[in-house]
């Protein structure tokens, strides 16, 4: 147990800040306009979001005791190292945008789904309930953003199969440098030992399934995005 706690709060020190990266999103896809559709959806993802922020701040409080003063200095610290450019290119477009937020949040479904079985649900009752929400509103994410694309740019729909490659090959690229950025896209580079190689891959063709322009993967394929451990493992440990 307590290498499993250690683990987790090691996990909670960087998804914490994560979920708050939502709130720069927000604002900064705001300042540059978005169509009244996708603005409606942004207003219910962003109070979702920062219902996590606060969600996971109090499950990091509690294993970890850290103070909230404390987490609002690093969430500050964080906010300074900021670097959008590294994926600005992806932002500008607004079916770009879109399926950027439904690859991150089909991401965001399957890790937390993890997180939920190995660590979430060992900690009591309260804690489990935020680990369901998470994979609930998560998935909701990606189905919401999914929808659009399929109501806004059906004309797209042609694009998709390209554009997701490259956002596998900047967040591979990314990942490489090590380097956090704090956009909440393609911010998963600390945790790429926590995933079976072929985990873009599949997230990638469950896109494309919501979309209607590829069969779901195999239901094994889907469970191994998140049963997958490193051999000899209990749980994927946290680096
Ligand atoms: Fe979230
Ligand atoms: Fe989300």
């Amino acid at each position: 147990m307590p290498q499993l706690t250690e683990n987790f709060t090691r996990l909670l020190a960087r998804d914490v800040f994560s979920e708050a990266d939502a709130q720069f999103l927000y604002d900064w896809l705001l300042e540059r306009g978005v169509s009244n559709a996708f603005r409606a959806m942004l207003e219910r993802w962003l109070a979702d979001e920062l219902k996590h922020y606060q969600a996971l701040r109090r499950c990091y409080h509690a294993l970890a005791r850290v103070s909230y003063d404390e987490m609002d200095r690093e969430a500050a610290s964080r906010a300074k190292q900021r670097n959008i450019e590294s994926i600005a290119d992806f932002l500008v477009d607004e079916f770009s945008i879109l399926l950027l937020l439904a690859y991150d949040e089909i991401g965001s479904t399957y890790s937390y789904r993890r997180d939920l079985h190995e660590f979430y649900r060992h900690f009591g009752r309260a804690i489990a309930k935020v680990g369901q929400h998470l994979v609930r509103d998560e998935g909701q994410h990606f189905s919401n953003a999914a929808e659009l694309i399929l109501s806004l740019y059906p004309d797209r729909l042609k694009d998709v199969q390209a554009t997701l490659a490259q956002f596998d090959a900047r967040e591979k690229q990314l990942a490489r440098t090590g380097s956090y950025h704090g956009t909440f896209f393609l911010d998963h580079a600390q945790e790429q030992t926590r995933f079976p190689k072929d985990f873009n891959a599949i997230t990638m063709q469950v896109i494309e399934a919501r979309l209607g322009i590829a069969a779901l993967p195999c239901q094994g394929k889907l469970k191994r995005l998140w049963q997958w451990k490193p051999v000899g493992c209990s749980f994927v440990p946290v680096p």
